[in-house]
Order: C-alpha cells, then sequence, then structure tokens
C-alpha cells in the first residue's frame, strides 16, 4: 500500500484536516514518505492516523523526521519526578507516577484543566511549537475529544480593516494568564519566572504554504501598546470568531490514533471526560526554528 492522505470532511472543510492511510509510521520511513506527510501538513493543518502502536522510542523517531524536540518545560511538574521518562514526552493523561488517577483535587489535574481552553502549544514559550504529536494509548469509554480549529480559514474570513488592524499587533502570551482565566492560581515562585510573558506576532505567514493565520491561544493576555481590558476583550472576540464551527474538526479519539497538528496555523483544544476514567496521552512537540517576531510577517 502506498501513503494516500484524503479530507475527512470533503464537503465542509475540503482543506482541514486530513486521514493518511497505507503506512506504518512507526517504522523507519523513507525520505519520500516523510516529505509527503510534510506536504500534508502543510495542506491540511491537521493529519489523523489510525492504528499506529508507538512507544515512546518510535513515537520520538518519527517526530524527529520534522525537526528538532522540544522539551516538556510547560509541564507544572518539570524538574520534578516525572511519569515517563523522557523529557521530550509530555504526559497529556490524568494519572500519577504510579499510574494511578489523579484525585479530583490534584495540583497536577486542576492545571491540565487548562488544554480545555484553545490555545496554540507553547505559545507561551520564545520560540513555539511546530508539530505536536498526540499518541493515544488509553481512552476513556465516551468524551476526552480533541478539537481543532483553522486559524487559516479564520484570518481569510476577516474583513480587511480588521486584518489591517491584527497586522503589526504583538501578543503577550504566558500560563500565568491562561490558568488564571480557571481560577488557578497555585504558583510557586519558580512557576512565576519560568512561566514569564513571551512576545508574539498575531499575524503569521506560514513558510511553506505561503498562508496568513491568525497566531492566538488562551495564553494571550495582552498587546503591546495596549491597554490591558481592552487587549483582552479584543482577543476575545477574535477568539470568538475563529473558532465558530465552520472552522472546526472534532477528532473522536480510537485507542492508537496518531493526530498531528501544525501549531502554526491551528488552535485545538481538549473536551471534558470522567475524571474516574483513565485517558493517558503521550505527546512529542517539534520547535519552530525561530520566534514569530524573527519571522518575515
Ligand atoms: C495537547 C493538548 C488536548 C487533549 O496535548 O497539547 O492540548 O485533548 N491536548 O488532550
Ligand atoms: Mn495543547
Amino acid at each position: 500500500m502506498t501513503i494516500s492522505i484524503s479530507p475527512i470532511d470533503p464537503v465542509s472543510r475540503a482543506s482541514f484536516a486530513g486521514e493518511v492511510s497505507g503506512i506504518d509510521i512507526t517504522q523507519v520511513l523513507p525520505a519520500s514518505d516523510v516529505a509527503a506527510i510534510s506536504a500534508g501538513m502543510d495542506q491540511y493543518g491537521v493529519l489523523v492516523f489510525h492504528d499506529q502502536r508507538f512507544t515512546d522510542e518510535t513515537q520520538l523517531a518519527f517526530s524527529r523526521n520534522f525537526g528538532e524536540l522540544e522539551i516538556a518545560s510547560g509541564d507544572i511538574n518539570w524538574g520534578k519526578d516525572r511519569r515517563l521518562p523522557s523529557p521530550h514526552v509530555n504526559d497529556i493523561s490524568n494519572l500519577d507516577n504510579d499510574n494511578a488517577l489523579l484525585r479530583r483535587e490534584d495540583r497536577r489535574r486542576l492545571f491540565n484543566l487548562g488544554n480545555q481552553l484553545w490555545h496554540s502549544d507553547s505559545s507561551f514559550k520564545p520560540v513555539p511549537a511546530k508539530y505536536s504529536l498526540l499518541s493515544a494509548r488509553s481512552i476513556p469509554s465516551s468524551g476526552g475529544n480533541t478539537e481543532f480549529a483553522d486559524m487559516r480559514a479564520a484570518y481569510d474570513a476577516l474583513d480587511d480593516e480588521t486584518k489591517a488592524e491584527c497586522e503589526d499587533l504583538v501578543c503577550q502570551h504566558s500560563q500565568l494568564y491562561s490558568r488564571g482565566v480557571l481560577g488557578f492560581t497555585d504558583f510557586t515562585e519558580e512557576d512565576v519566572s519560568r512561566f514569564a510573558p513571551v512576545q508574539q506576532r498575531l499575524v503569521r505567514r506560514h513558510p511553506s504554504s505561503g498562508r496568513k493565520s491568525l497566531f492566538l491561544a488562551s495564553h494571550a493576555g495582552g498587546i503591546v501598546g495596549w491597554p490591558v481590558p481592552e487587549a483582552r476583550a479584543f482577543l476575545r472576540d477574535l477568539t470568538e470568531h475563529a473558532t465558530g464551527r465552520t472552522f472546526v474538526y472534532a477528532h473522536v479519539w480510537k485507542q492508537w490514533d496518531l493526530v498531528m497538528w501544525d501549531n502554526r496555523a491551528t488552535m485545538h483544544r481538549a473536551r471534558p471526560f470522567d475524571a474516574n476514567e483513565v485517558r493517558d496521552m503521550h505527546r512529542t512537540t517539534v520547535a519552530c526554528e525561530r520566534s514569530t517576531m524573527a519571522e518575515a510577517a
């Protein structure tokens, strides 16, 4: 079988969210397959692969085809004992280091609930994420979908006046802000300095596809040069626009799905599920090559 990529919803979202078949990505791949997947990412922004039985080792090897990997330093538990041994694997689960369910009030669980707000991975780091690759190792019996919104289509749909207003804006991103939205303020002094705000352009141009997009995230809590309430009201309106249902693909997970998304062109969010069930996802993350401030506008 050879690799083939087709839109998941050809009628309403022909150029957003593709499904890949005819390939086992847990194996070492020829350059031609890696190039086909990269081209698919440029076109679709989100790619879904079914039945990929990854270990952390094979997931890391597949991910490294697409660039340098980030370390998982955005975790609230970074620097402490972790459940997963590799510093390049983000623990997107509701499990503790003994693989037991986190208690409802556990600080790690409450921090991780921030994933339910629309975001782009690591926009709170000076150099944000390029691709995220999320592998479903265990899933709950219902709920726990992940939703993806197309920030290219959202940009294209803005009126010209709003496009012009957004063009040169720079936002301040921090996990202190996104967690604060949910009322999570249980940060140590070390967290506060680790999560100091970083600057990101609001409008990006994709280096491969050339398409412009809105670089929004719940981490964005300010706009340089704007009064805070005005900035937050403006970003809230843009986010409401950009996450309208026409721009959104909702992924319903099966065990061993691997979903890969381009954080430069999309936002995503987790959906709730029963806290008494296990949901164990492992994420690897490919970093951008430079900050958005250093990217060509
Ligand atoms: C992530 C993330 C959403 C989910 O892994 O970056 O936001 O549904 N995950 O777990
Ligand atoms: Mn995320």
